[in-house]
């Protein structure tokens, strides 16, 4: 608990749990949510007492902004069970931090930390049943700020709901992903909103995705607006490159979202003495270390997709597979990563909550 005394939260619990109807061995990513729901509203200025309610839909008018505008923010995290039968979060002031950064950038107000924690709190320790002990399971939380006020007048609202709902969840990918790189689309431009959570840059992708998937890929790795020869991100995953022995990951920026598990796992490299180098990658060169055979790997990392390897990449009508490593960084990072999340080993970064 983060506070001594907690920011009260009104509290209806469900009649009955529908846990009990879900296979947690075949979770698809995304699609069962637990009994309850954290639910605050935005009104005259002020949040107002935050509430938990059965999981259920919301009643909106037509009007609301979030459907014409798109003003809407959102968080993705985890909570993972220890074979004790402890939870933690992972770095979750990152997460916290980040969405009122997005909320900022969409000019919706900030949520406050207290109602944040304390919200999330009372969720878990209701939801507990719901998050399962073993490597790569998980209850995903989303997080996430709607503006609601009636009325489709092109300015920011000034009324809002932040909901936080949780999803019990396994990988996000099953086996390992090819992506495309872009020619043509972007993600973000300079001075847009690449860096913020914003639910827009996620819709503005699935189209592009959908052209990539015609042709076998999973995801695309976007390039710059600008020029498209430098290598930014991928849809759900910020991105890392094993060319020999150095990992090389495009630095964060106003386009970029700034991954917790992409910065987690710099610093565990760097205290591993890994050599890696945040600088701006050019498709070219990554095409060459494809072809020279110093392309060793190439990995997603972010929440929902933990730390993915990619085993193939197409661009400019080329397709180029990588051979599987013996000793891959992906598969290492990935256990790094977990043992400090399930807390299987000490946490020298204090990251484990
Ligand atoms: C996450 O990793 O939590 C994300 O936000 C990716 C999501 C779009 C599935």
């Amino acid at each position: 608990m983060r506070n001594a005394i907690r920011q009260a939260v009104d509290i209806t619990k469900v009649s009955e749990s529908k846990i009990g109807q879900v296979d947690f061995n075949n979770l698809n990513f995304g699609k069962v949510f637990t009994d309850h729901m954290f639910v605050c509203d935005y009104v005259n200025g002020e949040w107002q007492t935050p509430k938990i309610v059965p999981y259920g839909p919301l009643t909106l008018d037509p009007s609301a902004r979030v459907f014409h505008y798109g003003q809407a923010v959102f968080e993705g995290m985890k909570a993972y069970k220890d074979d004790h039968g402890d939870t933690f979060l992972f770095r979750p002031d990152e997460n916290f931090k980040r969405i009122n950064k997005s909320s900022e950038r969409l000019a919706m107000p900030e949520f406050p930390e207290s109602y944040f924690f304390d919200g999330l709190n009372t969720l878990l320790e209701l939801e507990n049943d719901w998050i399962k002990p073993g490597f790569g399971n998980s209850l995903y939380i989303r997080p996430f700020s709607i503006a609601t006020q009636a009325s489709v007048s092109a300015s920011e609202a000034d009324e809002y709901k932040f909901m936080i709902i949780c999803s019990p969840a396994q990988s996000y990918y099953s086996g390992d992903v090819s992506v495309l790189i872009a020619e043509e689309f972007s993600r973000s431009a300079n001075g847009g909103i690449g860096y913020a959570k914003a639910a827009g840059n996620y819709a503005a992708q699935f189209y592009p995705t959908n052209l990539a998937k015609k042709q076998g890929y999973q995801q695309i790795i976007w390039t710059d607006a600008d020029t498209h020869q430098y290598i930014e991100e991928a849809g759900t995953m910020n991105l890392f490159f094993r060319v020999n022995d150095t990992l090389l990951t495009a630095p964060i920026s106003d386009r970029i979202l700034d991954g917790v598990t992409r910065k987690s796992l710099i610093t565990i490299a760097e205290k591993e003495g890994i050599h890696v180098d945040v600088r701006p990658i050019k498709v070219s060169e990554i095409v060459d270390a494809a072809t020279n055979g110093s392309l060793k790997e190439i990995f997603g990392a972010g929440t929902a997709a933990v730390v993915s390897p990619i085993k193939a990449f197409g661009y400019k009508g080329e397709h180029y597979e990588l051979t599987p490593q013996e000793n891959s960084y992906a598969a290492h990072f990935k256990k790094a990563l977990l043992d400090i999340q399930y807390n299987k080993v000490e946490d020298p970064f204090g990251w484990r909550v």
